[in-house]
């Protein structure tokens, strides 16, 4: 068997998105462990390119060389179930239990969706703000997903991962860089998150998730192809503002460019038609942009990455 043929490596395949349009990638690589990821990231380091749930990602028709890497293998998940048995048997001799946390080890391959209603049902709190979020937890923790209800580096306590030298390193959270959006691990593959979580009420945790699904499902178009937000919310004077009302209030919803159009719902999501291309999306993001510099004087930076044999993109 050749080296490729051990990594789970196809040729010609497509890039499954949240768009649902975009070209193929010439080598898909579905690694199968830790070993054979290393081998990938040995043999093609910067250009393998990490495919997580492509909730934030727009691949331009034309495809991609490759190898995009899917780390949907790398999906375990490990409950702190020493912890969790000592709280059971305290609370049976009627000991007062001990709050503190609960740490929760992740393979970055993990659906996040998935992982919040689990840890829901078992107590344990943390991640219900990130509820509506699609993502693989590898992906999450890359761009510090979140919103109005919360990011993900407030649950993280350590990550990881394989430097694209292929040098493996392990980071506590008092040493990440998390900001807006960012991890500073923009250039390193997550492979493992451990999470610190609360012991919580399973039902008011379950309430609280509820909220914040209705809360997005009053403000953005979740039925429709798109990649949520587009842009990042700017600063402006110091504060940080929201790039969907900007692009609101300089007059783009219903904005169009062939099969992609601005949400009517929430400005700053760009929807596409399931035949629709990739070129599309690109040129009205453009478009955009464009127009919220002219009549709002703001420059938005793009959030979605975009993933395309041309470096211009
Ligand atoms: N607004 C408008 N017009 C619009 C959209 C928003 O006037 O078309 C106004 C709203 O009425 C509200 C304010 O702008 O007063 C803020 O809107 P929202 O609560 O939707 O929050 P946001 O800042 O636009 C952020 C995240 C979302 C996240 C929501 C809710 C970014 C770029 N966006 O949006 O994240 O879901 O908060 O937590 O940080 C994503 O990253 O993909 C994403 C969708």
């Amino acid at each position: 068997m050749t080296t490729l043929a051990r990594q789970n490596v196809r040729a010609d395949a497509p890039i499954p998105t949240w768009f649902g349009v975009g070209g193929r990638a010439d080598l898909f690589a579905e690694p199968a462990s830790i070993d054979e990821l290393r081998a990938l990231v040995d043999e093609f380091g910067q250009r393998a390119m990490i495919l997580g749930d492509g909730a934030n990602l727009i691949v331009d028709d034309a495809g991609v060389a490759g190898p995009v890497v899917s780390l949907k293998n790398l999906n375990h998940v490990e409950f702190d179930l020493e912890n969790q048995q000592k709280r059971t048997l305290s609370a049976r001799l009627g000991e007062p239990s001990h709050p503190g946390v609960v740490l929760v080890r992740v393979g970055a391959g993990a659906m996040l969706p998935r992982l919040i209603l689990e840890c829901v049902r078992r107590g344990l709190g943390g991640l219900e703000g990130l509820g509506g979020v699609p993502a693989t937890v590898g992906g999450a923790v890359r761009m510090n997903a979140g919103g109005a209800f919360g990011e993900i580096a407030s649950a993280v306590r350590a990550v990881r991962g394989i430097t694209t030298r292929g040098e493996t390193f392990e980071l506590s959270r008092e040493k990440i860089a998390f900001g807006y959006r960012a991890s500073g691990l923009e250039n390193a593959v997550i492979t493992e998150v451990d999470l610190a979580l609360t012991p919580e009420e399973p039902a008011a945790l379950r309430d609280r998730l509820k909220e914040v699904m209705a809360a997005k499902k009053a403000s953005q178009p979740l039925g429709e192809s798109s990649a949520g937000c587009v842009f990042k919310n700017p600063t402006v004077a110091g504060v940080r503002v929201s790039a969907g009302r900007l692009i609101d209030e300089a007059g783009c919803k219903g904005m169009r460019e062939r099969s992609a159009g601005v949400s009517r719902v929430h400005a700053n999501f760009i929807t596409v038609e399931p035949d629709g291309a990739a070129r599309d999306v690109l040129r009205l993001i453009e478009r955009v942009r464009d127009r919220v510099a002219e009549r709002k004087g703001v420059t938005l930076e793009r959030e979605i990455v975009v993933w395309s044999r041309d470096e211009e993109l």
